[in-house]
């Protein structure tokens, strides 16, 4: 997993908690990097799952809940940084249907060893989309944040479902939009 993703994990701690006592959950926590990351490094996506563990717990915030939380920040740090896969989106179900045919597929282009999740996408009607999201790495409660914000940016009311359809080692979860009357 890139270490782009490492470095704002760390930047979102720090603006809730500040800086010492990210440092602190850092040196408490074992690391098999030493919490010392770079935006130019690769780090195991467990390193994420133990991090996030490792603040939930000193916070007493379900790991579930920071992962949305830090889905959102993700997203919006996408937007600024890479506001071209925004343009001539007409709104966020247009935005999510190319995720998986365009956005992923360039930022795979970008950098050849990223490690991304496949998703499929189906109008069940005007009003409500359902986006299948499928990787080796649980961070469904991620893409959750990821797809609210994704909504919020295009000023769209939705009520969005998850239901967690993992098993095996694979994680798997079907997320339903439906705009809000
Ligand atoms: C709402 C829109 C998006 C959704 C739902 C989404 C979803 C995700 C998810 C869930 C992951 C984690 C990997 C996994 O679960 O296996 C991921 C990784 C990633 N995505 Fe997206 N994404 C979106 C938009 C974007 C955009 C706009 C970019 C900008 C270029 C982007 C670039 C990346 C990158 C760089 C990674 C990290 C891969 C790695 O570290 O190996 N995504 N995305």
């Amino acid at each position: 997993m890139k270490g782009i993703v490492f470095v704002e994990l760390v930047r979102m701690a720090e603006s809730a908690l500040g800086e010492d006592v990210v440092d602190e959950i850092l040196d408490e926590t074992e690391l098999e990097t030493d919490g010392a990351f770079s935006v130019v490094g690769n780090y195991p996506c467990r390193e994420l799952l133990t991090i996030v563990e490792a603040i939930g717990a000193r916070v007493k915030v379900p790991v579930e809940d920071l992962h949305e939380q830090f889905g959102q920040w993700m997203f919006a740090r996408f937007v600024e940084s890479y506001p071209v896969f925004f343009e001539g989106k007409t709104d966020g179900f247009d935005m999510l249907e190319s995720i998986e045919n365009e956005v992923h597929v360039e930022v795979r282009k970008l950098y050849p060893e990223v490690e991304l999740p496949s998703f499929t996408t189906e109008r069940l009607s005007a009003d409500q989309f359902k986006m299948v999201y499928d990787s080796e790495r649980p961070l469904h409660h991620f893409c959750k944040g990821m797809i609210q914000s994704c909504m919020e940016h295009f000023q769209q009311e939705v009520d969005l479902q998850m239901v967690d359809r993992s098993q095996d080692g694979r994680f798997t979860a079907e997320f339903t939009l439906q705009k809000a009357a």
